[in-house]
């Protein structure tokens, strides 16, 4: 059995390929966003709210998109993954687009070493959560970069919706556990990844409870401001999703009506 540090070592070598696989894919559009230069869905833009003359601190930030299209919109953003890779191609686009940013390749566990500037805005989202083992660290790493007045948002897959197995197609049937046990280990290719022929296939991934992502920040002294839930989510968790003109992706109607996706913001309070 692997340690920690093996197995962040393994999701490492798979992101550092994976920013490049992402970067040509159908699924992350670049082309697209050359043209746009906003990735950002409208349920994130709507619960952020106004951004301009914010500085922002963007965890695992993949190759800057989502941080590019929040400093188009007026922040100041600090971008913050641990591939080189994602790094890499995130300053090449920032360059390409014409749009400022910092990005750092740090593993979020190691940021206090690297940055030391507080925050208005701590931002996260699409894919964070499991390929962090320890959400405890990650809430004191939140509560200590937000400025007093500041806030967390995050939007995610849900911990129920993570549980179901991609692989039985007729009926909704759970594979993974809800609670977190130990991490679980994947070799297969993901259902985003398109044929994609990865060499660095194993990865590590934790389960997280709902209960377990609220308290580590409530318990670091941040205000709960809301968790939302919804039906849908940002990708095809489960094959037989199709995606709507929204951006998101639904089971067909008439099935299951649980939760995929959730949003949640805290703030930090003044004293
Ligand atoms: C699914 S992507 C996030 C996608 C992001 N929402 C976007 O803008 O496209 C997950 C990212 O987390 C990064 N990551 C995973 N573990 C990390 C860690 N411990 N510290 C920093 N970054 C990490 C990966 O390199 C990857 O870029």
């Amino acid at each position: 059995m692997k340690n920690v540090d093996e197995m962040t070592a393994a999701n490492l070598r798979r992101w550092d390929e994976k920013a490049q696989a992402n970067w040509n894919s159908h699924y992350y559009d670049l082309d697209g966003f050359l043209r746009k230069k906003d990735s950002l869905l409208p349920l994130e833009v709507r619960e952020v709210g106004d951004v301009n003359g914010k500085n922002m601190l963007h965890l695992q930030c993949h190759f800057g998109m989502d941080s590019l299209s929040w400093a188009g919109r007026g922040a100041t953003v600090t971008g913050v993954d641990f591939s080189a890779e994602a790094i890499r191609l995130a300053r090449e686009l920032s360059r390409k687009i014409e749009v400022p940013a910092k990005f750092i390749n740090s593993n979020v566990y190691d940021l206090e070493s690297v940055l030391q500037t507080e925050f208005d805005i701590v931002y996260t989202s699409y894919g964070v959560l499991c390929w962090l083992p320890d959400l405890g660290e990650w809430g004191r790493l939140i509560a200590k970069y937000l400025r007093p007045g500041g806030f967390f948002y995050i939007v995610e897959g849900h911990p129920f919706g993570n549980m179901i197995d991609e692989n039985v197609l007729d009926h909704f049937q759970a594979g993974y556990p809800y609670f977190d046990e130990s991490p679980e280990m994947f070799d297969d290719d993901h259902v985003v990844d398109q044929g994609h022929d990865f060499q660095n296939k194993e990865r590590f991934e934790w389960f997280h409870s709902m209960s377990e992502i609220i308290n580590s920040l409530v318990s670091q002294g941040l205000h709960l401001e809301f968790v939302h839930e919804f039906s849908s989510c940002f990708f095809p968790m489960h094959p037989r999703m199709q995606r709507h003109d929204d951006g998101y992706w639904y089971l067909p109607e008439g099935e299951f009506n649980v939760p995929m996706m959730f949003s949640l913001k805290a703030s930090k309070p003044f004293d």
